[in-house]
């Protein structure tokens, strides 16, 4: 039986092996390993994509939301309002930049962040919004904006799954203040390893980020302000180009797929499919649909040789690693629903019309 893996990079990695090489070898060559201009390159060519001004290269996605905390001016001590189900690091991130994580919970029906919510919790004290682009859509930008206004907290989007995706023709970092994504092997623009950047249309921004990124530094040895060491690997940054020139396509791969599963899932009750956000291009980072008795049709589904996953499984606020900000169960009740309903399927550019298939079939007989 062919196992159907949740994600399969070896595909993308036969597609840009040679190309690849090519470029390692001639890093070896001249024996540049840090920043230089593949590094350069990268981030024109990243933030011409994004329809950004700016791209900085960092270390990973979680250094990359730290830092547009810490770019933006987000003073230690101040509150950071976020999602409760995001991955740990968003909410990581922000402690480590010296804030203080406030969560709020999600929409019932796309799992994005709750404005009203957020309007609900917003007070003096509120420093910044991190909205997260969860699955490959931009949350709802637009009405954050509309009750922050340009004075209040800004807006720092968590942009790691949604690389290629836009929200009324516009990608991230145009109505936040920056981005912040990350290229960790899975996502739809993937590393061979570490791999994370900021985008920002702020020149002073941009700037602070790579003098932040660099131990501080703008001028060697000088260091005005304490930073970080957190350079985009020039490896890396070889290994993103040669994906880059193919995300659109693999982006279009994915809608392609996930409308095939739109299409094969409409017939099963039980199965609530992910929903879009109007304006939204998606680009299915992950293909989220919602079950009934989930652990036993993951459990069915794992049998069967597919490698469905869930993302995530426990919300920020019941992980131990925040026992402290004093949350406990059944205070983001959308965001606890999700996490025991939520079962993502297999996607990636090449999945075949076959394999869906077959996904869809196994998912069906676990919930008979
Ligand atoms: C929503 C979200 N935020 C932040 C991160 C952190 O990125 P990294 O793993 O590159 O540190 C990830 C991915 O892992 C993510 O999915």
């Amino acid at each position: 039986m062919e196992h159907i893996p949740l994600v399969d990079l070896k595909a993308q990695q036969v597609a840009v092996a040679d190309e690849v090489a090519v470029g390692f070898a001639s890093v070896l060559e001249r024996t540049a390993f840090v920043l230089g201009e593949e590094v350069g390159a990268f981030e024109r060519e990243f933030a011409e994509f994004s329809g950004a001004a700016h791209c900085v290269g960092v270390g990973n996605g979680t250094d990359a939301v730290e830092l547009a905390l810490r770019a933006a001016g987000i003073a230690e001590g101040s509150d950071v309002i976020l999602p409760a189900n995001t991955f740990i690091a968003t909410a990581e991130a922000v402690v480590r930049a010296g804030a203080k994580p406030v969560l709020v919970d999600c929409d019932p029906q796309y799992q994005l962040i709750d404005v009203d919510a957020v309007a609900a919790r917003v007070d003096a004290d509120t420093a910044a919004v991190v909205p997260v682009h969860l699955f490959g859509q931009i949350a709802p930008l637009e009405p954050l904006q509309s009750l922050l206004g340009s004075s209040g907290p800004l807006i720092i989007e968590d942009a790691a799954q949604c690389q290629g995706a836009t929200q009324a023709g516009a990608g991230p970092a145009t109505v936040g203040v920056a981005a912040a994504t990350s290229f960790y092997p899975g996502k739809n623009l993937g590393a061979y390893g570490e791999a994370g950047a900021v985008l920002t249309g702020d020149a002073d921004i941009a700037h602070r980020l790579r003098s932040l990124r660099n131990h501080g530094s703008e001028a060697k040895y000088e260091h005005p302000e304490l930073g970080f060491n957190s350079r985009l690997d020039t490896l890396q940054a070889v290994v993103l180009r040669a994906k880059l020139v193919r995300l659109a396509a693999g982006n279009e791969a994915r809608r392609a797929a996930a409308r095939r599963y739109d299409a094969s899932l409409a017939g099963i009750d039980e199965v609530i499919p992910p929903s879009t956000l109007p304006g939204n291009e998606h680009v299915w980072h992950l293909y989220v649909v919602r079950v009934p008795r989930r652990d036993a049709v993951l459990a069915a589904l794992h049998d069967a040789g597919i490698g469905a996953g869930i993302h995530y499984p426990i919300p920020v606020h019941l992980q131990g690693a925040f026992r402290d900000l004093g949350y406990g169960p059944g205070d983001f009740p959308e965001a606890e629903r999700a996490a025991s309903e939520i079962l993502s399927l297999p996607l990636f550019p090449e999945i075949t019309p076959e394999q869906q298939q077959r996904v869809v079939d196994a998912l069906e007989k676990a919930l008979v």
